[in-house]
């Protein structure tokens, strides 16, 4: 059995290093306030999803970390957005308060712009990956942080309200969260120069997953606490959403994310060398933080 919180470690170390040379430190007040969110803290799924399915099927995963590196910045540049005072109004990220309360407002916005500009370019400079690989994979990254993804998923999440039905609730879960996860999985697969059923086999397990992750979210509002979240609790019931836990009480939203997880892991469970993917899994169903 792999040691989880091992491997996450290493492949924690290994994007945070990649982060530190991608986003060199300067003495300029956009650099800081986006390495101040990118060291803030984050748990890195995405970038560790990224990274088991290129060693998954087999690539080298030095060639997949400027793919961990962008995700991980787009998404960090999905959080300071969703803290603004504009979305969510949040004042507390990663344990640490947000950017536009340290930084203000104008230049969260440019850190965030910043972020997501750094890593397209991180891909394109890359040098371990084909011309082919990079554009495949900047489409991903284009399709899942845009109209097929949190764009989308975050305009509809600004228009929840009272009354939703799971359906709607799935989609808005989908776009926001679950296509970056997705995304990530591809990526990692692109990485590995994986055959399309590959491909499939890991947009099957993230979907799972992904769905997973933001009902454990949700559930994790309701039910977590500030100090392991490191973020303010009780925002989606003050905020008036409907999440899985209104439509399906504490329990059974839980009960969701436990069958989501268990169908991920019967999707990797007969490949060779997929124990750290199981074990994400199940720890991502059961996390609180
Ligand atoms: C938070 O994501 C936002 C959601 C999509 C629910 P994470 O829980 O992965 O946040 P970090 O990166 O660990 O801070
Ligand atoms: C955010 O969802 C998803 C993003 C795309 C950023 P939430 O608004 O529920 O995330 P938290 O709870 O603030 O991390
Ligand atoms: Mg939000
Ligand atoms: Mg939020
Ligand atoms: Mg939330």
């Amino acid at each position: 059995m792999v040691d989880l919180s091992e491997k996450l470690r290493e492949y924690c170390e290994k994007v945070n290093n990649a982060l530190d040379i991608a986003i060199e430190d300067k003495d300029e007040p956009a650099v800081k306030s986006m390495r101040y969110s990118i060291f803030a803290g984050g748990k890195r799924i995405r970038a560790a999803i990224v990274l088991a399915f290129c060693e998954l099927f087999g690539g080298d995963i030095n060639k997949a970390i400027p793919f961990a590196c962008a995700i991980e910045m787009i998404h960090t540049y999905s959080l300071i957005y969703d803290d603004l005072p504009c979305m969510d109004d949040d004042t507390l990220r990663r344990g640490k308060p947000t950017n536009h309360v340290v930084f203000g407002e104008a230049t969260a916005l440019m850190a965030g712009a910043g972020l997501y500009a750094r890593a397209f370019e991180t891909v394109l400079g890359c040098s371990g990956l084909s011309s082919e690989q990079k554009i495949e994979g900047m489409n991903i990254l284009l399709s899942a942080s845009g109209l097929n993804g949190i764009i989308s998923g975050q305009m509809l999440d600004m228009e929840n309200k009272p009354g939703l039905t799971e359906d709607e609730v799935m989609r808005i879960h989908k776009l926001k969260t679950s296509a970056m996860l997705e995304a990530s999985a591809v990526l990692g697969c692109v990485a590995a120069e994986c055959s399309d059923k590959e491909k499939n086999i890991a947009l099957e397990y993230a979907k799972n997953v992904g769905l997973a992750f933001q009902i454990k979210d949700d559930i994790l509002d309701v039910c977590g606490t500030v100090e392991d979240m490191g973020k303010t609790l009780g925002k989606d019931k003050a905020s008036m959403k409907t999440t899985f836990v209104d439509i399906l009480g504490v329990e059974n939203a839980q009960k969701e994310v436990d069958r989501l997880s268990s169908k991920a892991k019967e999707i990797v469970c007969d490949i060779n060398g997929c124990e750290f993917l199981m074990s994400l899994a199940e720890y991502l169903a059961n996390r609180k933080t």
